[in-house]
């Protein structure tokens, strides 16, 4: 077929690598003529493992353009453009202004929502354009976008025209991932309410880490471990840590408290777990403040390891890693950063070429994020003072040790 994907950020890039894959003829646009240029050289604007080389493997296939004329004749256009929250209310007008250019080259598309946007939205849009959309939302997760997207746990399809389902749905049968075809509100609701109940896991473990740092003796992490291997709580999603971060947890959940408060339902275990997610930052300078303190002289020289806000990503949009960096700033302390992938100036932080060269230069290394390569620094940080708000080193290998949801005797 001929796809069109409007907006190339993580999801929109992804899509119409992996539908060129499928032997698909795909054009992505995006307004950024920088980020058309980069894409249509066979390189690549963000760091995701594997799309680079997706792209240069199906080149035959797959077209950037800034120009909604190369997307006349496709078939099926996906919409991938942000949906931003702005006080605190979804943003609509990147959707409404994609649907506008395809609509000014082309009547006759299927038009596929794959951006987020609250339930009602697809069909008042439709309505108001004189238009069927099909709601397609994603579930993949940066650093692991392909895989997601090649072998999703499932496919949501929503819309009120079948024809235009079944076309989206052979789209995506080449995964055998379980296809639910539906309305577009419950396609839209299935994204909001499985963003907002990871979210929700994740501060749900946040708490019990912070009692677990007042119990000496227990440990957040083998309690998750204990509770995940029941398979109606499961594992994942239960790592306690510095809270949740990134382009959609904190928008999505922003956005649907607000959509369910307009409709008279406020949804209050969402509205808490956002509420713990916002105090992560100032419990982890807490942690950072106790390790400080704690033994010999005080020190104020930090290395922070890590600064987007998961590993295996460069984004740092809503990093908590940036956060803390920036509140640590403000209380006067020296910080040296280093991200195996981040290249970015911080007002005040040195960033540095290693991991060595950081912990080399700090009297307190704060694991903020978990790149796999921060597992292993146990050489490096010989007697140094530790902070893992991460939870990704082993409490027994560092003298002086701090951690979320570890409940050692100093804590
Ligand atoms: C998330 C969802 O996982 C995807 O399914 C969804 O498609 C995507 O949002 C989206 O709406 O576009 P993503 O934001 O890429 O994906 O990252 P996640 O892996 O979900 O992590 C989000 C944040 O939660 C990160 O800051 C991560 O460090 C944190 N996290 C995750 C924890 O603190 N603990 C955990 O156990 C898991």
């Amino acid at each position: 077929m001929k796809i069109g994907v409007i907006g190339l950020g993580y999801i929109g890039s992804v899509t119409a690598a992996v539908l060129a894959d499928q032997g698909h003829q795909v054009t992505g646009i995006d307004v950024d003529s920088n980020k058309v240029k980069i894409y249509s050289s066979g390189e690549i604007p963000i760091f995701e493992p594997g799309l680079k080389n997706l792209i240069v493997k199906n080149r035959e296939r797959i077209s950037f353009s800034t120009s909604y004329d190369t997307i006349r004749e496709s078939d099926v256009i996906f919409i991938a453009v942000p949906t931003p929250t702005s006080n605190g209310s979804i943003d609509l007008s990147f959707v409404e202004q994609a649907v506008d250019s395809i609509l000014e080259v082309n009547k006759n598309s299927i038009i596929v929502m794959k951006s987020t946007v609250i339930p009602g939205t697809a069909r008042s849009i439709g309505k108001k354009k004189g238009i069927h959309i099909v709601s397609n939302p994603e579930f993949t997760s940066e650093g692991t976008a392909i895989q997601d997207t090649v072998k999703p746990d499932r496919i949501i399809i929503g819309g009120s025209k079948k024809q235009a389902c079944n076309v989206v749905t052979d789209l995506w049968e080449f995964t055998g991932s379980p296809i639910v075809v539906t309305t577009n509100e419950n396609a839209e609701l299935i994204k909001y309410a499985s963003n907002s109940f990871l979210a929700t896991k994740i501060s749900f473990i946040n708490e019990i880490a912070n009692l677990c740092e007042v119990i000496p003796g227990s440990d957040v992490d083998i309690v998750a471990k204990g509770m995940g291997l029941d398979k109606r709580i499961g594992k994942r999603f239960l790592r306690a840590g510095i809270g949740y971060g990134g382009s959609c947890f904190p928008k999505d959940t922003q956005a649907f408290m607000d959509f369910a408060r307009s409709k008279g339902t406020p949804i209050k275990i969402v509205e808490a777990a956002s509420e713990v997610n916002d105090n992560r930052i100032s419990h982890a300078i807490d942690l950072v403040l106790k390790s400080v303190n704690s033994a010999r002289s005080q020190d104020n020289k930090i290395a922070i390891l890590g600064l987007s806000f998961k590993d295996n990503t460069d984004d740092v949009r809503e990093s908590q890693s940036l956060k803390l960096i920036k509140e640590l700033v403000k209380l006067g302390f020296q910080i040296f950063a280093y991200d195996p992938v981040v290249k970015t100036s911080i007002s005040g932080v040195k960033q540095c070429a290693s991991i060595e060269e950081c912990v080399s230069l700090a009297n307190t290394v704060v694991v903020a994020t978990e790149w796999d390569k921060f597992r292993d620094i146990v050489s490096l940080v010989k007697e140094k003072k530790v902070v893992d708000v991460r939870r990704i080193l082993d409490p027994g290998e560092f003298p002086i040790f701090f951690a979320v949801g570890f409940g050692n005797a100093e804590n």
